[in-house]
């Protein structure tokens, strides 16, 4: 589990990454701070990018740093997972870009629709998932398929052959959620509307 963020402390209350993840999976992972410049000292068959306050934009030393590590595990065939952030920072990293949706926050939970691909891989319609987001992919990387869109964000789910990413996250639960919200409304970053919607 490669972790981009620590939750701020009110929030640590449900646990920081590695704890949210370990429960969704119901295993322990081994987990490094790539904010820390914390990487893995053997390879791994498979690794989970977590989400991010930050932008996969920015111009920050060690998010240069995880893209190169993803672009060096992808010439490897490494199976990669990424989730919201980390999502975002495969786009990047594998030539896709990503940039603030002109349709504004998708925030709490929210039902995406799958496309033809993405049935045959999920076995489903749709997906409902927390949605915890303004940054998208605006470009899809080559190679990539997408297999899931929601009315304001086109490229919810993408995947080739090593590789799945996902705009929400389904290591969050109801209360995390809600708190989350809560604490930016009070701080301006969301409305009271947009609240009570999500
Ligand atoms: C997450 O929390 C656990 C338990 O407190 C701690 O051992 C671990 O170092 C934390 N991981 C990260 C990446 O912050």
């Amino acid at each position: 589990l490669l972790v981009c963020d620590t939750p701020d402390a009110p929030l640590l209350q449900h646990g920081n990454y590695t704890q949210m993840f370990q429960n969704l999976f119901q295993e322990p992972l081994e987990s490094f701070d790539v904010t820390k410049n914390e990487y893995p000292q053997k390879e791994y068959d498979s690794y989970i990018i977590t989400g991010s306050r930050y932008s996969a934009y920015e111009d920050v030393e060690w998010i240069h740093k995880l893209k190169q590590f993803v672009r060096d595990l992808d010439k490897k065939g490494a199976k990669i997972v990424g989730i919201c952030f980390g999502h975002q920072i495969v786009a990047e990293a594998l030539g896709g870009k990503v940039s603030k949706n002109p349709g504004g926050w998708e925030i709490g939970w929210t039902r995406l629709k799958l496309n033809d691909d993405g049935k045959r891989v999920f076995g489903r319609e749709w997906l409902d998932i927390q949605e915890m987001h303004q940054d998208h992919v605006s470009v899809v990387p080559p190679g990539f398929t997408v297999l899931g869109a929601t009315a304001i964000c086109p490229v919810q789910v993408m995947q080739k052959s090593n590789i799945v990413t996902l705009q929400g996250h389904p290591e969050f639960k109801h209360e995390f959620v809600k708190q989350l919200i809560s604490i930016r409304t009070n701080k301006g970053i969301f409305t009271e509307d947009q609240q009570d919607r999500a």
